[in-house]
């Protein structure tokens, strides 16, 4: 009995000492603060976890994301929706902004290769909570829109001289 008065004594003592860290401003949210490794690892493990239980969608029937005219329309999505001022693209430097994001935006080239397209599907459609990925669907994109853009991300890499003819504007006709 004694034993367990003790626990519960620590256990509201500790409540009561992270209420004060929390509450009253000792953690810092700056995003200039390093992360504890710890940290990294829970976010890192609970990010994949929940990516992999969640991310179920294929393609429609309608919608083949190996053919060339569905790539070459998601790289113009992508130029148009933003995503290389985070990310970057084939010759396109991020924007500088991007280096103050914490976590950073990774070069999606280096990362895509471990990423199924459901997965891709659903981090570009839901975003990433608590971080500067946002939510794509909430900024009124389509899913077949969605889906282009994951068949332009399965490509990568891919050539500048490519990434550059498909995403330039059509010349306005005189
Ligand atoms: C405002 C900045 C920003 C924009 C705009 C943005 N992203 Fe992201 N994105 C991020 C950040 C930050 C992360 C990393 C989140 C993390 O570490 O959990 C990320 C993560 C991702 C990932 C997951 C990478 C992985 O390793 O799991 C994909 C895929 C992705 N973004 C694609 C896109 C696409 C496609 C677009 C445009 C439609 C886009 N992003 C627009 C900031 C951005």
């Amino acid at each position: 009995m004694r034993f367990l008065a003790v626990i519960g004594a620590l256990a509201i003592l500790v409540g009561i000492g992270a209420t004060l860290f929390f509450f009253g401003g000792f953690y810092s949210v700056a995003g200039t603060a390093e992360d504890p490794a710890i940290v990294t690892w829970a976010l890192t493990r609970v990010r994949t976890a929940s990516i992999n239980r969640n991310a179920s969608d294929q393609p429609p029937a309608s919608i083949n994301i190996s053919d060339a005219a569905t790539v070459q329309a998601g790289a113009k999505a992508f130029a148009a929706r933003g995503c290389a001022n985070c990310h970057g693209a084939p010759g396109v430097n991020w924007a500088k902004f991007s280096e103050g994001l914490h976590p950073d935006p990774p070069d999606l080239k280096d990362v895509v290769g471990e990423l199924s397209p459901a997965q891709m599907f659903w981090v570009v459609k839901n975003g990433i909570n608590m971080t500067g990925m946002p939510s794509f669907a909430q900024a009124g994109v389509k899913d077949d829109e969605i889906w282009s853009i994951v068949a332009f991300l399965k490509k990568l890499p891919v050539s500048e001289a490519d990434y550059k003819a498909w995403t330039v504007q059509p010349a306005a006709s005189h």
